[in-house]
């Protein structure tokens, strides 16, 4: 392994000011994005819209420090023959791509999941590298309920985060750990906190015994959050505090950065949230975004599969990856909302 490559990517992937692009949906997630706006969920369309976004100039030279991509799209050439990759590293953006085959039920435990993906994966690492991928992603699902997440659930999806880091690392591409706790139910933000400080404190547990070097990683956590459908919702700053104080307990300074998941939340609230755990400062590591829905909604409502309508849908794409690199420097204001794109 070479630390220092893996460190200087890891670094150039939480650069304050930027944040990372998820455009990783799998051909499933896509066609449903899709429907939402009346497109067919055909190859020539998903290239289409993605290439729409990674030809964003200014959002991707100013904004977007890397772009989590499909194992379609890391093969695909735009419309011009030019490959997405080669658009998306002209612009300065590092590529990088989704290696786990999604969560699937866990044997035994209702409600729960595990995510597969190890078999082979050294091979389709070493491919992937060889294709231009810089640093890998692997989204491991926690669901709070009033009997679970399970240890063994737990447990199993911090393993699995780790055995895939260590492989990504022994490749020479940076791991993104995602261990998210989904924020549907109507669990409260002290149990949403509980459960986040579990999964982080085992997950680092399982990267340190198999081996894996922190700073040569990027974490991708939940923020501390109500969950949807409770009752009552936590204001901004106690999201941001809440937030701050378990990642502080749970993740080591050696890590460089930290780039959230919007996981469901509104574009404005993903963005006013990171904003004010910048405003908080002191803190030992970047904290960014890396966002999918987040960053995505607007631009693809926007562009609904219209040619005409490409440069509307930059430009909101461009807005939300402005507004999100300013929430990563803590220089966000609600106000620069309602300044038009
Ligand atoms: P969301 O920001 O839509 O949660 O997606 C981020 C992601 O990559 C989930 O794995």
């Amino acid at each position: 392994m070479n630390l220092d490559v893996l460190n200087t990517i890891a670094r150039r992937m939480v650069e304050p000011g930027k944040g990372i692009l998820a455009a990783d949906e799998s051909t499933g997630t896509m066609g449903k994005r899709m429907d939402a706006i009346g497109v067919e969920n055909t190859e020539d369309n998903r290239r289409d819209y993605r290439e729409m976004m990674f030809r964003s100039d200014e959002a991707m030279s100013k904004y977007i420090s890397g772009v989590i991509l499909f194992d379609e799209t890391l093969r695909q050439k735009a419309a011009d023959g030019t490959p997405l990759v080669k658009i998306i590293e002209q612009a300065g953006a590092v590529p990088g791509i989704k290696v786990d085959k999604g969560a699937k039920p866990l044997a035994g435990y209702e409600d729960e999941t595990i995510t597969e993906g190890l078999d082979g994966l050294r091979e389709r690492l070493q491919e992937y590298h060889g294709l231009g991928a810089r640093f890998a992603k692997w989204r491991a699902v926690i669901n709070i309920d009033e009997d679970i997440p399970t240890w063994n659930a737990v447990k199993s999806n911090a393993h699995a985060l780790a055995r895939y880091a260590a492989l990504c690392q022994e490749n020479g591409l940076v791991p993104i750990v995602e261990p998210e706790v989904l924020m549907d139910g109507d669990h409260d933000i002290l149990r949403c906190e509980e459960v986040t400080s579990w999964v982080l404190n085992t997950t680092f547990a399982e990267l340190f015994e198999a081996g894996v070097a922190l700073e040569g990683m990027v974490l991708k956590p939940n923020m501390v959050i109500s969950g949807k459908k409770c009752p009552e919702q936590a204001g901004v700053d106690e999201v941001a505090e809440r937030t701050v104080k378990t990642l502080k307990s749970c993740v080591p300074a050696a890590v460089p950065g930290i780039a959230f998941l919007s996981g469901g939340q509104s574009d404005e609230d993903a963005t006013a949230h990171l904003d004010a755990m910048n405003k908080i400062g002191g803190l030992p590591w970047s904290l960014t975004f890396s966002y999918g829905r987040a960053l995505q909604a607007a631009p693809q409502k926007a562009w609904s599969g219209k040619a005409e309508n490409v440069a509307t849908a930059q430009a909101a794409f461009t807005k939300r990856a402005r507004m999100n690199g300013l929430a990563s420097l803590g220089e966000w204001k609600p106000e620069l909302e309602t300044v038009s794109a």
